[in-house]
């Protein structure tokens, strides 16, 4: 029976707690999807739930196990992803988590980018030994994966565009090396976002996870991660994610809807500007090397220019400063319209030092062969005037 079917109860607190209960009273669409904040359900009978948690029927048991504003994202995901199915999940984190534990069991072996997000690095080198998984780290090039690779390697995990030196993996050459090895793809595609890469449709990966914390939802105020990929793989990543409890929550789905559906113009936006710093950083005299594979003279060029197929560069680059850490400190102080800032992929421009911060996991050693070096800004392009935004980080290398 529908709860608008059942009689008024009389007791004041029962009320409080019933009749505020969704009765489907409106028939039209909403242009906004409403946010399901419920974390379970009530049925019409044991068996209606017996059924639907036995999965005879459809329909929702549980947050953890999703609700339907997730079904509306994970839909919505997948589509971006030119996917068969998508799952996301509380954090960007917990997507690799998940999605590499489904992959990868005790005894067996990951090969993965060495110049790679922090928290990933400290998973795969910190976390994952003590569950007996092993890792080997290696240049994102097809020769280097294949070398890395071993009879128990059951994975391969690379960044499209890698955090915090954002050169460009050769996504084509390691999907070729996979598949004819038949070892699972994961590609890291958070910083390119699906405007600028699909390798799910295009260079045949297996699995494409995200911190949808970052472009896809792109306002800074959602923690959140995806996996896209085919039906099968990502049903068997949804329930090793239900155990987990990896799901992403309805209110932060809901943010990230509502924050995609922008995504195309504000990538668009960020690149261009991104571009054109770019190019004025190149000729600052503080600065010794520009991160950016959109210039012509950087070594990964051609390469961004095949993949991304004149959709942009990606709105992150990485600047070599001269005089090191204590020049960056002096640079960041002076910054007066992009901010000092731990994250990206959101509208404020930030600027962060990664050795001290974002890949401070990594040994002195582990950074000086992933081409973080100490004097090595990375600057997120954020949606403000380029105007505005271009002087004052030139204004702010002046003073470093
Ligand atoms: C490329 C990349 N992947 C994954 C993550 C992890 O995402 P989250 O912080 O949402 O857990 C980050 C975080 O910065 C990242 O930069």
């Amino acid at each position: 029976m529908a709860s608008n079917e059942r009689p008024r109860p009389a007791g004041f607190a029962t009320r409080a707690i019933h009749e505020g209960d969704w009765s489907g009273t409106i028939a039209e669409e909403p242009v906004s999807p409403p946010i399901w904040l419920t974390a379970d359900y009530l049925y019409e009978g044991l068996e209606h739930y017996a059924d639907v948690i036995n999965e005879r029927r459809p329909g929702f048991v549980y947050g953890r196990y999703g609700n339907p504003t997730h079904v509306a994202l994970n839909r919505l995901l997948a589509s971006l992803e030119g996917a068969e199915a998508a799952w996301s999940f509380a954090s960007g984190m917990a997507a690799i988590h998940t999605t590499l534990t489904a992959l990868v069991r005790t005894g067996e072996h990951i090969v993965a980018q060495r110049t790679i997000y922090g928290g990933t690095f400290s998973l795969l080198s910190h976390v994952f030994p003590g569950y007996g998984i092993r890792t080997t780290f290696v240049e994102a090039e097809a020769g280097a994966v294949a070398d890395g690779i071993g009879p128990d390697t059951r994975a391969v995990l690379v960044e499209t565009l890698a955090n915090p030196t954002f050169r460009v993996a050769d996504i084509e050459g390691i999907a070729a090396i996979c598949a004819e090895r038949e070892i699972p793809l994961v590609v890291d595609n958070t910083i390119a976002t699906p405007c600028l890469l699909r390798p799910l449709e295009r260079q045949g990966v297996t699995l494409v996870v995200h911190a949808t914390t970052k472009y896809l939802n792109g306002h800074s105020d959602v923690i959140g991660g995806s996996v896209a990929g085919d039906r099968e793989l990502i049903e068997r990543i949804r329930r090793l994610s239900l155990d987990q409890g990896t799901t992403a929550a309805a209110f932060e789905a809901w943010l990230t809807l509502r924050g995609l559906q922008t995504l195309p113009l504000r990538i668009e936006r960020q690149c261009a500007t991104a571009s054109a710093l770019a190019e004025a950083l190149a000729d600052h005299p503080k600065v010794m090397n520009v991160g950016y594979s959109g210039l012509p003279g950087h070594p990964d060029h051609e390469r961004a220019a095949a993949l991304f197929a004149g959709a942009g560069y990606g709105a992150m680059l990485s600047i070599e400063i001269e005089g090191g850490y204590e020049a960056g400190v002096r640079a960041g102080d002076a910054l007066r319209v992009a901010r000092v800032g731990s994250s990206f992929g959101s509208l404020h421009s930030q600027v962060c030092h990664p050795a001290s911060t974002s890949h401070r996991q990594l040994s002195a050693d582990e950074r000086a062969a992933a081409g973080i070096g100490d004097g090595l800004l990375r600057v997120a392009v954020g949606g403000e005037d380029p105007e505005d935004l271009i002087p004052d980080l030139l204004q702010a290398l002046d003073k470093a």
